[in-house]
Order: structure tokens, then sequence, then C-alpha cells
């Protein structure tokens, strides 16, 4: 009767529950746990089952006491793993309650969260060390040569920038992460987007030697967007045209509205540049909107990249609702298209 209504209601509870007896018989499991270690767990003995040095030392610890404890288990099914916190409880009379919780998600977010922390430690640390280097230097003889001080000091101006840049992109995606979720409303032109853009960049342009094309017609609905995030990110998709596929002399830019699209409510614009350069290997494609992800590190390096652009590219997208894709093939160049959802009246609190 006890054990019936034991099994009712754990049968209710939607994180695996195990009931054990004080030899570590599994009396009852609901269906969450049989889901994760199969229906033999029913009268089996627990020990068997979960054998990883952490939770059976757990077990250990919390069978033959009073003692109440919790261990990390990780189950693999296929090809995937789950991480699982197993909670140990002692109930009366005489019962061992087993709870699991999925900690999947933390733990991955835990394991991005100290990648992260690394990659920007190492990416400060070797302009540091040349700094370091370089003022070590000039404090000695080397420092007395007017020639060398203008050469090494031009070497050190280069590294600070660098780390400028580093530190301005993080804070770029901290902000954008930070109002993510918030869509921003106001209309905003594309094409005014986009002419201020190629405006700050001119000198770049011009030193590029590429031949330009813009074709975004004037009759384009606005967009509901936050305007300096928009410059944000065809700044850093021009800039990567130039720096990346300026070889091949052209750079072109189109905008055109879609009335519908799958996977969106209501007409989109689709922006898009395109370059002509080397173009990237498919198999990058899916990686390049990580942080830190460069395909060619010392090339991006030399051309003060940070691995960063297309990551915040990324987020301001997200936040606009829009998307990023991605077409290349190597020696074919590269078109970098932001889907954006245009204007409509639907879009509370906009006039069409
Ligand atoms: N138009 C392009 N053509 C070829 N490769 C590109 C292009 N745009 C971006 N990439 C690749 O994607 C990487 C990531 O770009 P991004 O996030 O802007 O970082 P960064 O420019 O600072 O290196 C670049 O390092 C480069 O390898
Ligand atoms: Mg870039």
């Amino acid at each position: 009767m006890q054990t019936t209504a034991n099994a009712t209601l754990i049968a209710a509870l939607p994180n695996p529950v195990l009931l054990l007896d004080k030899t570590g018989h599994v009396k009852e499991a609901n269906p969450a746990a049989t889901d994760l270690f199969g229906a033999q767990i029913m009268g089996a003995q627990i020990r068997a089952h979960l054998r990883q040095p952490a939770v059976a030392a757990m077990l250990e610890r919390v069978l033959d006491g009073t003692r109440e404890d919790t261990a990390t288990f990780i189950a693999t099914s296929g090809s995937r793993e789950t991480v699982w916190r197993v909670t140990a409880r002692h109930a009366k009379p005489h019962m061992l309650v087993l709870s699991l919780s999925d900690i999947s998600d933390i733990e991955a977010a835990e394991a991005q969260r100290r990648d992260f922390v690394a990659n920007v430690s190492h990416e400060l640390r070797s302009p540091l060390t040349v700094l370091a280097g370089f003022i070590e230097t000039l404090r000695g003889p080397a420092g007395e040569d007017a020639a060398t001080r203008a050469e090494f000091l031009a070497i050190m101006t280069e590294q600070a920038e660098r780390m400028t840049g580093l530190v301005s992109d993080l804070l770029s995606l901290s902000r954008v992460e930070a109002v993510e979720k918030i869509r921003p409303r106001t209309p905003v032109s594309i094409d005014m987007v986009l002419k201020a853009t190629l405006a700050a960049l001119r000198p770049q342009i011009e030193a590029a030697e590429i031949e330009l094309g813009y074709s975004v017609p004037e009759t384009l609905p606005d967009i509901p967007g936050d305007y300096d995030q928009l410059v944000q990110v065809f700044h850093n998709l021009i800039e990567n045209g130039l720096k990346y596929g300026g070889a091949g002399g052209k750079l072109e830019i189109t905008a055109r509205y879609v009335a519908a699209l799958p996977g969106f409510e209501s007409g989109v614009l689709r922006v898009s540049i395109r370059d002509f350069g080397d173009g990237i290997d498919p198999i990058y494609i899916p990686r390049l909107t990580e942080r830190f992800y460069r395909v060619d590190k010392a090339r991006s390096r030399d051309s003060g990249g940070t691995g960063l652009g297309l990551a915040i590219v990324k987020h301001i997208l997200s936040r606009h609702r829009g998307r990023l894709i991605i077409r290349s093939a190597p020696g074919e160049g590269a078109s970098f298209e932001a889907v954006l959802p245009a204007c409509t009246p639907s879009v509370k609190g906009l006039p069409k």
C-alpha cells in the first residue's frame, strides 16, 4: 500500500527519482528514472548502475548512515552526454531517496565562461608581453638611439591600439548582450545606416582600392532597429569584406525587400555584403560567429582583428529578430547577408 502510494507520487515528478532500501536495492523508480537508466533498474542493486567513482563513493557514505550528500553523474546515450546532480536524502522508514537534476546546461555555460576568460586573458597577454619587452629595451642603451626609439614606439602604439580594440569589442559585446532581449522599435532607414557606415569607412575603402557597388532602392521600408547597433553590424561586415576579400577588387552592397521568407512572420530586408576575395572553406563557416574564432589567426591579428566582430554582428541581429546568412566557397569570395524584419503596421507604434 505504502509502496504504491510512493510510486504514484514519484511518477508525477519530472526529474528522475529512485527509492532505495538500506541495502541499495531500487524499490521504486519513476518514468524519468527508467528513461535514464532503463526499466531493469527496478529491483536492481543501485551500485551496479551508478558505478562512476564519485557517485559510488557518495552512495557508500549515505547507504550505511544517516548523512545526506550529492554527487555528479555523467550519463552517456549515443554520442550525447548529460550531466546530472544526484542528491541522496533519507526518508522514513528506512528509505533513501535519490533525485537527479539535469545540470548539463549549467555545466556548459560554466565551461563557456571559463573558455571566454581564458581567451580574453590570452589575447591581452600577447600585446602586454610585447609592450613590456620594448619598455625594457628602451630603458637600456637602445633607448639612446633616436631612430630605434621611434621604431619601437611605433610598434608599442600598434600593440596598445590592439588592446584598445579588444577592450572596446568586449564592451560592445557585453552591451549588446545586456539588451539582447529588448527588441528595438524605432524605425530606421537601412539606406542611411549603410551610407553612414561607408562614410566612416571611407579611408579604408580608399586604401583598399576596390570598386564599390551600391544598390539600395530608396523605396525600401524602414526596419524597427537600433541605429548605432546597425551601423556596427555593417561596419564589421564591410570592414571584413575589405580586409579578407579586398584582393578581389570589388565589394557589392545590395539590399532588397522580400515579402515572405520561411521563419519570418512578415516582410524582411535582405542586406548583403559580397566580396570577391579568397572566400572561406565551408567547413569553417558554422564557426565564424563564435567569439575569438578566426580562420587565419595571424592574418586577422595583423590587421587589428579580435575575432569578435561577427559574434557582435550575430548578437545584434538576434536582438533585431534577424539572421545572418553566410555563403562562400574557396576562390569565389564571400557574401554575408543580414536578414532583418521590416516595419509593418503590426509592429506596435510604427506607422507604415
Ligand atoms: N569576407 C570574408 N572573407 C573571408 N574570410 C572572412 C570574411 N569575413 C570574415 N572572415 C573570417 O572570419 C573571421 C572572423 O571574423 P570577425 O569575427 O570579424 O573577426 P576579425 O575580423 O576580428 O578576425 C576572420 O578572422 C576571417 O578569418
Ligand atoms: Mg572583423
